[in-house]
């Protein structure tokens, strides 16, 4: 026998069996396998969020509540699919349509309405043809598309870093290193008012070297619910624009902040306006509730439509070896409501339906802390906080009790769901978060 007789694999991740292990080398030369073949893969830890989901669904208490997941529940706490979802989805159906393969960059038609939305239709970068556009796997697919395409063409100053504001969605550092970029923070929360640090983040943005690329979320921030005002993002550019800075807004909320899209656009378009040449990630897993059905998309607007020419044409090499071609149906809901002028005013009436929802429940949570509970603590900022999410400033230990006490989850950020309040619930939430807090 060439191998000793050891219990341990030859791939465990304790590195010390390979020097116990003296014939090892000779084994694996004549292709002897001892042990399985993934024995040396860790055990990694759970989904920050998704963990939360999974200790949720194991509580047996009736009154539990998850308020981990930014998804958008109705005032029962149920999945809400859209009526001009609905709608669209069952005209396509009728058709009968078939399911070829679409281009690599996805369909047309569905990527120009799609910029429109955020661009706004009359924008000069979509009738310029300085715009790139690219159907993506949702947001997480647009932002990773961008982070391989900066990884592999952008030659900024600043190098292969992207600055990312502090805190972030907790999916963007892996999605941005997996895609081969350095990742750093700039100053985004101040802690002790429960707002934004402006300050902090403009000289954040002038120390960072030249050319940076800065990741910046459009509206409705997360994990904070914490936006700048509309002066506070024109400085903003300034500062972008002087360092000349490569902004990329991330948009995965646009109607959710204020219920209207064009209000929830206008840092994007400012931008534009003033010249900037941005990269974008859009989703409609929020706004369009097509959370499963992965539509995004992600565009790049560049110096001219020359350039866009070959833009284009590395965006589609970096699509094609990863999955070729996006879905189609999704896309064909969107593309439906989009362009459909009933399903689109019954849409947009949906989204600031759920917004306003998004919105009463704040103000209902902060009205029993105050006034139910006589809570001592300030809790404007959860009033002041925008979206669907609300960073309340709740400690980790306090957020562990919470699940002790009440079977309320949440991520040990402090954040909530806001969309998993309901009417119902408001006050049991508002008591739990009192008898952790007083
Ligand atoms: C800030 C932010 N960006 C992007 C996404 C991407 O979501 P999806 O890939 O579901 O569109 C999310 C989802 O939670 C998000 O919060």
């Amino acid at each position: 026998m060439l191998v000793a007789a050891s219990s341990r694999s030859l791939f465990s991740a304790a590195g010390a069996s390979r020097i116990a292990l003296p014939g090892l080398p000779i084994a694996r030369a004549l292709g002897v396998r001892c042990g399985s073949l993934w024995a040396n893969v860790k055990q990694g830890p759970p989904d920050a969020i998704l963990g939360v989901t999974e200790a949720f669904k194991a509580d047996s208490n009736p009154q539990k509540m998850n308020l981990g997941v930014g998804a958008y529940r109705d005032d029962n706490g149920k999945p809400y699919v859209l009526s001009s979802v609905r709608k669209a989805e069952r005209s396509i159906q009728d058709l009968a349509l078939d399911k070829e393969y679409i281009p690599i960059t996805g369909v047309p038609e569905y990527n120009k309405l799609a910029a429109e939305l955020a661009y706004g239709k009359e924008s000069p970068v979509l009738k310029s043809g300085q715009l790139v556009t690219a159907q993506s796997l949702s947001g997480t697919g647009a932002l990773r598309i961008g982070g391989e395409f900066i990884a592999r063409w952008f030659e900024g100053v600043g190098g292969k870093k992207i600055y990312l504001p502090a805190p972030s969605w907790g999916n963007h550092t892996p999605i941005f290193k997996d895609a081969g970029l350095e990742v750093a923070q700039y100053t985004y929360f101040d802690k002790k008012t429960n707002g934004l640090d402006f300050e902090g983040m403009v000289k954040d943005l002038k120390a960072i070297p030249s050319g940076s690329v800065v990741l910046l979320h459009a509206c409705a921030h997360n994990p904070t619910g914490v936006d700048p005002t509309p002066e506070q993002w024109k400085e903003i550019s300034k500062v972008v624009k002087d360092k000349q800075h490569l902004p990329f807004f991330d948009m995965a909320y646009q109607g959710f902040a204020s219920g209207s899209t064009v209000k929830d656009a206008f840092a994007l378009r400012h931008f534009i306006d003033e010249g900037h040449k941005v990269l974008l990630a859009q989703s409609f897993a929020k706004n369009m509730g097509m959370y499963g059905e992965r539509v995004g998309l992600f565009s790049i607007v560049t110096d001219s439509a020359e350039e866009a020419k070959r833009v284009d044409s590395q965006v589609k090499i970096l699509i094609r070896p990863m999955y070729s071609s996006p879905p189609l149906s999704g896309a064909r809901i969107v593309k439906k409501v989009l362009s459909d002028g009933t399903l689109r005013d019954e849409w947009l009436e949906e989204v600031k339906t759920m917004a306003d929802r998004i919105i009463t429940m704040r103000s209902q949570l902060r009205s029993h802390l105050e006034n139910t509970c006589k809570s001592q603590h300030s809790w404007e900022h959860i009033t002041s906080q925008i979206g669907m999410f609300c960073y309340t400033g709740l400690k980790p230990e306090q957020v562990d009790l919470m699940r002790k006490q009440a079977s309320v989850y949440l991520t040990r950020d402090g954040r909530i769901s806001i969309a998993g309040i309901t009417s119902k619930n408001v006050e049991y939430l508002a008591k739990a978060i009192h008898d952790v807090t007083k």
